[in-house]
């Protein structure tokens, strides 16, 4: 699958769900972790304490950020999920520019970030996205999806990065590695669901899969209806 040998770890985001389901696939690969979370998140990551370098501050300290990717070769960002005030752009543009030379770059996102505008929405999923943003601008005071920026950025980059882009998301016990496409749109990703755990595997295995440089695959978990009728489709190996 990939050239990249991955030893040390950065995972920014740590605390959150995602954060912390990663952290513990990259500790099943054996490999170091270095965390980073908010200070008044490091109690969520009390059962790792004595398994990995923890690193607390703002997620977009730039100062913090770049002692936190040093040495490291592969980093596992999660974008904050909206409107937090330039939380997501921030700190993409301090991975990027202070990240090793060579290091992979994976970042998490959802379905409406668009890299080349060949995606294709719902009318549903258009109207969710739009009710999300307005409220996130009227609850926080943001002028723009920082998401979008931080991405925008990320794309424009000639690093060696991948852009995770998750469905809908739940809770529950691991259904395997998530089925990916490389626009929404596709029937494939009709069902809209993945398990928070399985995104985390998709982004860890990520780091070693240079099929999935500078491309923002779109996931969907591999048990759903729309993915195992996609499997039914496809031509048997010859
Ligand atoms: N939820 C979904 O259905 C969904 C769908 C598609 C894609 N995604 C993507 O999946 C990733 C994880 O999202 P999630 O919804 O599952 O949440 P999550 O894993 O709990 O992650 C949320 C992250 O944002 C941080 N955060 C929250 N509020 C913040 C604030 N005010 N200032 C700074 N940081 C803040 C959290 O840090 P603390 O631990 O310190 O609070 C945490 O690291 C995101 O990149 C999101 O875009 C989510």
């Amino acid at each position: 699958m990939g050239t990249h040998q991955v030893q040390k770890v950065c995972i920014i985001g740590a605390s959150g769900k995602l954060g912390q389901y990663m952290v513990q696939h990259a500790l099943d690969r054996g490999y170091e972790v270095v965390g980073v979370c908010r200070e008044r998140s490091v109690p969520k990551l009390a059962r790792f304490a004595d398994r990995m370098t923890l690193i607390p501050g703002p997620t977009n300290d730039r100062d913090v950020i770049r002692a936190a990717v040093a040495g490291c070769d592969g980093v596992l960002t999660v974008l904050a999920p909206w409107g937090v005030r330039q939380y997501s752009s921030g700190t993409a543009q301090a991975v990027l520019d202070f990240a090793a030379p060579g290091a992979r770059l994976v970042f998490s996102c959802g379905w409406h970030i668009s890299k080349d505008g060949q995606d294709l929405y719902s009318w549903q999923f258009k109207a969710g996205v739009r009710v999300v943003t307005w409220l996130a601008r009227a609850l926080r005071a943001v002028d723009v999806d920082d998401q979008v920026e931080a991405c925008r950025r990320i794309f424009a980059s000639n690093r060696r990065w991948t852009v995770v882009r998750g469905s809908d998301l739940e809770e529950g016990e691991s259904q395997g590695l998530p089925v990916w496409s490389h626009h929404v749109g596709d029937p494939m990703l009709a069902s809209n669901r993945t398990r928070r755990v399985d995104y985390a595997h998709f982004m860890v295995e990520a780091l070693t899969d240079d099929s999935l440089i500078q491309a923002a695959p779109a996931i969907v978990g591999c048990r759903t209806e729309s993915a195992l009728a996609h499997a039914s489709r496809a031509p048997a190996p010859a």
